[in-house]
C-alpha cells in the first residue's frame, strides 16, 4: 500500500493549477446514460474515483475514450448495452456510483444498483433519492442489498427535499430530465457542481429553470441529445493548497478556481488573518502571517463547505487561541482529530464539535489517512510540521486529488509517494 512521506518546513511558492472538479464529473460522466449520442467532456482530471466511473459506464455499455488535447473524453454508445445494474464491487469503493441509478432508470425504465453502505464519515442513508424517484412514479425496492427500481415512464411532480442532499438532488434532476411533463424539487441543493449539471443537462436538450437556487424546475423532454462540455474546477482542491499556503509560508497561487467558488471560505481565512488576493480565475495567499483562532461551522453551499472542514482544523492548529469547529453536515466527520494530535495538535471533541487550541508546533509522526479530506488535513500538517511525516492508506487522497505529490513538489514541498 502507498505511503506518502513529507518533510516539512519548507515554504511553498509558486503557481499551482486546479484540475476539473471531480464532483461535477460524477454526475457529468452518469448523465451519459440518458443519451445515444456522443459526450464530450472537458477538464477531466484522472483521480481514482473517475477512472471507476469510467469503469461502471463500460460495464453499462457505453465506451469512454480520452481525446488527446483539452483532459477531455468521449462517452458513446459501445455494442452491448450491459445488464443495467451497479454492483456492490463499485459502491463499496465509490459511493457515487448511485447517480446512475435516476438516469439508468429514466433511459431504460429500470435499474438495480447497490445500496451504498455507511462510510468513514457517517451512516450517509439515500433515502431521499428514493423518495424522489418513488414521487415521480418508480417502483422502488431493496433486495439482497440492491435497490430495484423500475418504472416504464417517470412522471413530472414537486419534490420536498427533506435535506438539501447533493447527489440526491443531482440524481433526481437526471431522472426528472426524462420524466413526462414538469418537475419541481424544492430545497435543492446549491453547490456549484450541481449548477455545472443543470447547465450539461441544458446543452443535452432539457430546459432547466432556477439554476444557482434551492428550486429547480425541471421541463422534461422525450430524449436527450449529446453535448460537448467543460466541468468547473475543483474547489475543494482549490481551498487545499490555499490552507497549504496559509500554513507552509510563502507565496502561492492557486490557479483556475475563482474566488466565487470558496465564498465562505476565504471570508474566514481572511478574518483570521490570512494575506489573500483574489483575481478571476485565481487566488493568491502569501502565508507567515499571525492567525487568530476563528470557529466555524460547515453547512450546505453557499456555507462552508464539510470536505474543507478537516483542513481548516489543521490550519486552525496554527492560529492563536482557540476555535470551535462544528460539523453539521456529516454526523462523523472527525476522525482526523487522533491524527493530527499525534502530529501534536491540541484538540478536543466531543459529539459534532471540535475545539482547537492554538498555535502548537506540530512534530512529524506516522499517520494513518481514513477519507479523502481527512488525509488531505494530514498532508496540510505534514507541510507545516518539523521533521518526518508518514501517511498511510493514501489511496484516499488518490480518489480525490490529481498528481497532489507532483503540484505540492512543484512549489518547493519535500514530499515523496513511497510504494
Ligand atoms: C456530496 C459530495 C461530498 C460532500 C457532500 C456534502 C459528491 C460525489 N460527494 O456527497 O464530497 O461531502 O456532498 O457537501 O458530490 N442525506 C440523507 N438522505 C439522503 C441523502 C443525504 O439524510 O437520501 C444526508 C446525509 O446523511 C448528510 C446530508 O444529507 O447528512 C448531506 O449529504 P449529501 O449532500 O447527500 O452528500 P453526498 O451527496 O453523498
Amino acid at each position: 500500500m502507498d505511503k506518502l512521506l513529507i518533510r516539512g518546513g519548507k515554504e511553498l511558492n509558486g503557481t499551482v493549477h486546479v484540475s476539473g472538479a471531480k464532483n461535477a464529473l460524477l454526475p457529468a460522466m452518469a448523465a451519459s446514460l440518458l443519451t445515444d449520442q456522443t459526450l464530450v467532456l472537458r477538464n477531466v482530471s484522472t483521480v481514482r474515483d473517475v477512472r471507476t466511473m469510467i469503469r461502471l459506464l463500460e460495464m453499462l455499455g457505453k465506451t469512454v475514450e480520452w481525446i488527446d488535447s483539452d483532459s477531455a473524453i468521449s462517452i458513446t454508445n459501445g455494442g452491448d448495452a450491459g445488464s443495467g445494474e451497479v454492483p456492490y464491487d463499485l459502491v463499496k469503493t465509490m459511493r457515487a456510483s448511485v447517480l446512475c441509478l435516476g438516469p439508468l432508470l429514466a433511459r431504460r425504465g429500470s435499474a438495480r444498483v447497490s445500496l451504498p453502505g455507511g462510510c468513514a464519515i457517517g451512516a450517509r442513508p439515500v433515502d431521499l433519492h428514493l423518495y424522489g424517484l418513488g414521487k415521480m412514479g418508480a417502483r422502488v425496492a431493496i433486495d439482497q442489498g440492491y435497490i430495484e427500481t423500475s418504472a416504464p415512464q417517470l412522471f413530472g411532480t414537486e419534490i420536498f427535499l427533506d435535506k438539501p442532499t447533493v447527489t440526491g438532488t443531482e440524481n433526481l434532476l437526471m431522472a426528472a430530465s426524462l420524466a413526462d411533463g414538469k418537475s419541481v424539487i424544492r430545497n435543492a441543493a446549491r453547490e456549484p457542481e450541481i449548477s455545472d449539471l443543470v447547465r450539461l443537462l441544458g446543452a443535452m436538450g432539457c430546459n432547466i429553470e432556477g439554476e444557482g437556487t434551492a428550486t429547480l424546475t425541471v421541463h422534461g423532454v422525450q430524449q436527450m441529445g449529446g453535448a460537448d462540455h467543460r466541468v468547473i474546477p475543483d474547489r475543494i482542491e482549490a481551498a487545499t493548497y490555499v490552507i497549504a499556503g496559509a500554513m507552509a509560508g510563502g507565496r502561492v497561487r492557486v490557479e483556475g478556481c475563482g474566488p466565487e467558488l470558496l465564498p465562505a471560505l476565504l471570508e474566514l481565512l481572511q478574518n483570521a488573518g490570512v494575506a489573500l488576493e483574489t483575481g478571476e480565475q485565481a487566488i493568491t495567499v502569501t502565508g507567515g502571517s499571525e492567525l487568530n483562532g476563528r470557529d466555524m461551522e460547515t453547512s450546505p453551499f453557499p456555507g462552508f463547505p464539510t470536505d474543507v472542514q478537516a483542513q481548516y482544523m489543521a490550519l486552525m492548529t496554527q492560529a492563536k487561541g482557540a476555535s470551535v469547529i462544528t460539523e453539521s453536515v456529516f454526523e462523523n466527520r472527525f476522525m482526523h482529530v487522533a491524527e493530527l494530535r499525534r502530529l501534536g495538535a491540541s484538540i478536543r471533541d466531543s459529539g459534532r464539535t471540535a475545539v482547537v487550541e492554538g498555535p502548537t508546533q506540530l512534530n512529524g509522526a506516522q499517520v494513518m489517512a481514513t477519507d479523502i479530506r481527512a488525509s488531505a488535513s494530514l498532508v496540510v500538517a505534514g507541510l507545516a510540521a518539523s521533521g518526518e511525516t508518514l501517511i498511510d492508506r493514501i489511496y484516499h487522497l488518490d480518489r480525490g486529488y490529481e498528481k497532489l505529490e507532483e503540484k505540492l513538489g512543484s512549489l518547493g514541498a519535500d514530499i515523496e509517494r513511497i510504494t
